[in-house]
């Protein structure tokens, strides 16, 4: 039986291990998952994250108890409890849907989660190629939240596209948005930037408006979590910010997703539902080693973990198989 090991996630008949996204860049910590309370906790904390990770991770997990021998009665009701664990990126409903139509047997139901793995690779390929040809020697590049190696089984989105850049040759330096509240620049894009030795800048969120300003930014790449059929999309909080910043200054703004990541049932962005967390995340922060509060006890708070992102601003959405512009929009879905 095929082994399967990326940067955030190993898979083997022995075991299913994730690294909890939350302790890096401090600790490299994996956690085993063997039951689907753990998978759950997993996805809404944060511990895997990403569109397509979450997505391809759920169905490994379901594979793994399949091993493991729970029954495909059982082990259907939890694909739906998994399902829900994240409303906003569509990736999770995609990819689990596409395996329970392989639930007839647990040899099929094996073999499709590992395809959805491979085809999550060959997906980052196509996007991380497509992507780069988009990045000049010179480039200043603003990115915001993560969107390599740890939000994929692959290279990535749109760091993947800034990576397989670099590996051409072409010399390039990356503005690292910090992405308020959870910090997934600040902690995991600049640890991905670090190991693969790529230039980089860490920026507060706020500081993006000043940059573009100063000339500093010469194009920007995102990733998403959803995208409409009218091209708006859904992408980490702070997204339409940087975005509606791009079109004022008229830099060119890039969004980079899989086909998993096209809903063609959802018209348009206001259909996207958008996931709501915890006040603690914006009054402080909290994690298993330190928890510091520096908002007043008792402040509301309105804490949307993803905003929406219109058309209009989307210079180019970065599939894996073709570019789409304004020109060719009819053909995203
Ligand atoms: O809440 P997260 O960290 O899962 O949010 C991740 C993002 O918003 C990414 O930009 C998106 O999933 C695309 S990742 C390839």
């Amino acid at each position: 039986m095929k082994t399967l090991s990326t940067l955030s996630l190993k898979w083997s008949p022995a075991e299913f291990l994730l690294l909890d996204q939350t302790l890096l860049p401090k600790k490299e910590v994996w956690i085993k998952i063997e039951n689907l309370d753990q998978m759950v906790e997993a996805i809404k904390s944060l511990r895997v994250r990403g569109a397509p990770l979450i997505g391809v991770s759920a169905c490994l997990y379901l594979a793994h108890q399949a091993l493991r021998g729970q029954d495909l009665k059982s082990l259907e009701k939890d694909a739906q409890a998994l399902k829900a664990a994240r409303p906003t990126a569509v990736n999770l409903m995609n990819n689990v849907d596409q395996l329970l139509k392989h639930f007839s047997s647990t040899t099929d139901l094996i073999a499709e989660a590992i395809r959805i793995f491979d085809e999550d690779q060959t997906l980052c390929d196509g996007m991380s190629t497509l992507g780069a040809e988009l990045i000049k020697d010179g480039d200043n590049i603003l990115t915001h939240c993560n969107t390599g190696s740890l939000a994929t089984v692959g290279s990535g989105t749109a760091l993947g596209a800034i990576k397989k850049a670099y590996q051409q040759g072409k010399k390039i330096h990356v503005y690292v948005d910090e992405t308020r509240p959870l910090l997934q620049g600040a902690r995991l894009t600049a640890w991905e930037l670090a190991k693969e030795r790529i230039p980089f800048t860490l920026i507060t969120d706020s500081m993006a408006a000043f940059l573009m300003k100063q000339g500093k930014v010469s194009k920007t790449f995102v990733g998403c979590d959803r995208i409409a059929k009218n091209g708006d999309f859904a992408n980490k909080i702070g997204t339409y910010s940087v975005a509606a910043l791009c079109h004022l200054h008229k830099i060119p703004f890039y969004v980079v997703g899989p086909r998993t990541t096209v809903d063609p049932k959802c018209p348009n962005g206001e259909a996207i539902p958008i996931e709501e967390r915890i006040s603690s995340e914006v009054t402080g922060f909290h994690s298993s080693k330190e928890s510091v509060s520096w908002a007043p006890e008792g402040t509301k708070v309105y804490n949307p973990s993803f905003d929406v992102t219109p058309s209009e601003f989307v210079t180019a959405w970065v599939l894996d198989h073709k570019i789409i512009t304004h020109k060719n929009l009819g053909d995203l879905c």
